[in-house]
Formats: C-alpha cells, structure tokens, sequence
C-alpha cells in the first residue's frame, strides 16, 4: 500500500548542523504516529520538512507517492496535507466564527467561484457551524478568539486546519501549555474530529508520554536528528534504553491503552471542561 506520506533517507542540514540525518519515516492510512524526542532532536524540522515548508539537503518526502519537497504550505492543504502550529496564531480581531471561516475560504475560494457571493457566504457560514459543532466549540462561534482558554485556542487552531478539509492532518505539539486535565479533552475532541472529518492519518508531535502512550498507534522516536525506534506504544515501552532516552528521569508512561481513532469510540466531547474561568 502506497503510504499517505513518507520521507526516504532525508538528511536536512542547517549550514554544517545535521539537524536530521537520513530519516526514513511513513505514515500510512488511518495511523496515529506519534513523533517523539528530546528538545532539539530535529521533531520540528521534520514536520516543516513533511510539510513542504524546509526542503531536505538530501532524500525525498513523498506524499500519496508524489514528491512534495518544497512545494510550500499553502498548495500542500490544496492538495490534502494540513498542519496546525506549535506556537497558535489567534488573530486578535476575529471572533471563533471569523477565525473558521477565514480558513474555509482559503481552501474554497476556487472551487465557489460557479456559487454566487450570496450562496457562497451560505455555504461558509453552514461550513463554519459543522466545524465548530465537531470541535466542541458551537457555543463559542461569536466570541473573541483572544477571550478563549488556552486549550480552547489549540482546538480553534486545530479547527482551522480541520477546516481545509485535509487528508492528513500534522500537529506540532497540539496540547503545548495547556494543563494536564485538558490535554486528554483536546486529544479526544481532535481524533473523534479527525474520524468524523474523513481525516486519514494523523501524525503529531507530543511531549506527554502519557498522551502519546494512550492515543498513538505508532511512536516514532528522534534523538540528534536520527530514527531512533519506529515501534507500537507496547514495544516502544519496553525498550528502556529508547524510553531511557526519550524522557530520561521523568516518570514512566501510563500504561498502555491502545491508541488510534479507534480509541476515543464513545466518548462525548467534553468542551465544558475547556471554558476559561469566569
Ligand atoms: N533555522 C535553523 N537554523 C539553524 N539551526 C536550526 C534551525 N532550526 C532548528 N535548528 C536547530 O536544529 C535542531 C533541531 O531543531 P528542531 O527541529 O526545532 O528540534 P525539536 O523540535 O525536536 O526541538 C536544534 O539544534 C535547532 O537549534
Ligand atoms: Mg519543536
């Protein structure tokens, strides 16, 4: 089977730096790869490498089999391929709603062009309630994007690149500051979303071990910008020396509960769990 996106032996060299060296990574249809390291292993390189954003010294990244190296953000979500940031982008003067369709009508403006405007803000505005209804975020659509909680901005930026309506999604550390008690809400709210979305494969870099432990089905370990262990949760764990690498003295991962789309089959979305104080 033709892997949704792979890199065969990529090297990326930041001047006489190796930041990555000769990694041969895929993700395949409805996996969720979970990209693991210690700071300054190369995660972020990757993602920008897989994502067109950073073309490799050397090797080549694939996507559905076509080469992808360079062709930049904006023609990849064209194509299938989204990605949701590390650092999220909340622009100040847009409400959730805004911030949604902002999103859909980069994707869209082509393919509307048959609709008059009339017909195309219907679809847009039909577009940005079926977005926000999967992110949990229905209730939020007119407020200030700057006046949500921090885990309901990662939701909105996921949101967003939901909104391209991709194939594959990539998320750099999709619950970076935000507290451990929501970061298994945003996990779930994302995977049940990618599932309802037709979303494929989702690959993501994450520090939480614990997180990575119950939701991936595939950990893919980076130290010095090299594969260090391509393996299931179960067997990832069990090579102390890669586990031993990976988080060094931080505590050890919970246990295993199989990890996948799969995993969050009968959940709700729990967005109240996500509102900022009052
Ligand atoms: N644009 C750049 N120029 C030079 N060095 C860089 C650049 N981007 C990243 N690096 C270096 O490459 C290494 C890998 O960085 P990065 O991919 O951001 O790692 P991670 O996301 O795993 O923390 C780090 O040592 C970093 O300092
Ligand atoms: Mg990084």
């Amino acid at each position: 089977m033709t892997a949704l996106l792979e890199t065969r032996s990529v090297s990326m060299h930041y001047g006489a730096f190796r930041a990555l060296s000769d990694v041969s990574i895929a993700l395949t249809e409805g996996e969720v790869v979970s990209i693991v390291g210690p700071n300054g292993a190369g995660k972020t390189t990757l993602v920008n490498v897989l994502t067109g954003l950073l073309v490799p010294t050397s090797g080549q990244v694939l996507f559905r089999g076509s080469d992808i190296a360079g062709v930049g953000p904006v023609l990849l979500a064209e194509r299938g391929l989204a990605r949701a940031f590390q650092l999220i982008q909340v622009f100040p003067q847009l409400t959730v709603a805004e911030t949604i369709a902002a999103a859909i009508v980069s994707k869209q403006r082509k393919r509307w062009n048959v609709f008059s405007s009339l017909e195309a803000d219907r679809e847009v505005a039909r577009r940005v309630e079926e977005v926000a209804r999967i992110f949990g975020l229905e209730d939020r659509v007119d407020v200030a994007a700057t006046a949500l909680s921090q885990g309901e901005k990662k939701l909105l930026d996921v949101a967003s690149a939901f909104a391209l309506e991709p194939e594959v999604i990539l998320l750099d550390e999709p619950t970076s500051g935000v507290s451990s008690a929501e970061k298994h809400v945003i996990m779930k709210t994302m995977l049940q979303a990618a599932e309802k979305a037709g979303v494929k494969g989702l690959l993501l870099v994450e520090h939480d071990m614990d997180l990575v432990a119950t939701y991936s089905d595939r950990i893919i370990a980076l130290a010095e910008g090299k594969v260090l262990a391509n393996l299931p949760p179960k067997q990832f764990f069990s090579a102390a020396e890669v586990v031993e690498t990976i988080i060094g003295g931080r505590r050890g991962p919970a246990p295993f509960s199989g990890g996948g789309f799969q995993s969050t089959k009968g959940l709700e979305p729990a967005e109240q769990d996500l509102r900022p104080p009052n």
